[in-house]
């Protein structure tokens, strides 16, 4: 938490005590962003490899700002400046079997994480390889630093990506470039990363952070029923028919509604005033 933040008791009340986190901090309200989580993997000298540990501390941290109605928006990112992650931690992997991996069950995370109802915004510099590529990809945007490397290189360790890559990937940048990607191991730049629509834009690198934190900052300033029902019909399209994603719209178009956001939306246009939110 940041010290000075005046929420510290209820970001301590609803992420966790901070001194149990060895890998994972978090920060909110984020430098002066009210309703904006900053959340930071915290292992530079892995350069940031989402060892089982980790990855348990991510998924709580996250799930415990997605739960705190104060919390509109989540940056994830990762420290210093050489890696946003480089993917599952190889020495831990090294150790698996297909029953430790199947008892010990560690990527339940992933559907978890797939589950968040608060935007996240993932600020990358530096790798995002295999498993990093994956935890950017779950999240709902990704503002690319221009030193950024995107990748999903598992198939030199005698592997496949085990989190989502193939899919996501695909879905991301097409059929004909992931297979490239993942059956050589080859790494995009952001530029490249950008040009094919896996990122939601490119920035100097300097300015990755903030221009995260602003684009987290403008999704938190918006009504959030709207937000959260928004991002849920979006998720839908990779996944049902167009008739079943256009119906699942239209529901949830009519369901906004009921909403107070909705009127006041609607009655600030026409009375030329800026709408006020309640998030209900
Ligand atoms: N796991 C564990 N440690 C890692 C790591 C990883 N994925 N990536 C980097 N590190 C460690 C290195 O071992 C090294 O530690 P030491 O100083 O103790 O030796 C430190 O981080 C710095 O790494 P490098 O010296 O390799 O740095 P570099 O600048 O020469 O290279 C890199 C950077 C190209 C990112 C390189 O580190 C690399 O290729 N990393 C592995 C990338 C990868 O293969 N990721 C996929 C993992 S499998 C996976 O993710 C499966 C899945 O789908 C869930």
């Amino acid at each position: 938490m940041t010290d000075s933040s005046p929420s510290e008791a209820t970001s301590r009340a609803s992420t966790g005590d901070p001194a149990d986190r060895r890998f994972v901090r978090v920060d909110f309200p984020a430098d002066g962003r009210d309703q904006v989580a900053l959340v930071t993997i915290d292992r530079p000298e892995a350069l940031n490899a989402l060892s089982f540990p980790l990855l348990a501390e991510l998924t709580d941290a996250l799930e415990a700002l997605d739960g705190d109605p104060a919390c509109r928006a989540i940056v994830l990112t990762g420290a210093g400046e050489r890696a946003f992650a480089a993917g599952a931690d190889i020495k831990e992997l090294a150790e698996q079997t297909p029953v430790t991996l199947t008892v010990d069950n560690h990527f339940h995370r992933w559907e978890r994480l797939k589950r968040l109802r608060t935007p996240l915004i993932a600020a990358v510099r530096g790798a995002a390889l295999g498993g990093g590529c994956e935890l950017a990809m779950v999240c709902d945007m990704i503002v690319a630093a221009e030193d950024a490397q995107f990748g999903q290189p598992e198939i030199r360790l005698g592997l496949i990506p085990g989190a989502g890559g193939t899919q996501r990937l695909t879905r991301a940048i097409g059929k004909a470039k992931a297979m490239e990607l993942i059956l050589t191991g080859r790494t995009l730049s952001a530029r490249e990363a950008d040009a094919h629509g896996l990122v939601t834009k490119v920035v100097a690198a300097e300015a990755t952070l903030d221009e995260a934190l602003d684009l987290a900052a403008r999704v938190a300033a918006m009504p959030p029923l709207a937000v959260i029902a928004a991002k849920e019909a979006i998720l839908r399209a990779d996944e049902l028919p167009l008739e079943a994603g256009l119906e699942f719209e239209r529901r949830n178009f009519f369901l906004l509604f009921a909403s107070d956001d909705q009127r006041e939306g609607t009655t600030a246009f026409i009375e030329k005033r800026r709408p006020t939110w309640s998030g209900r």
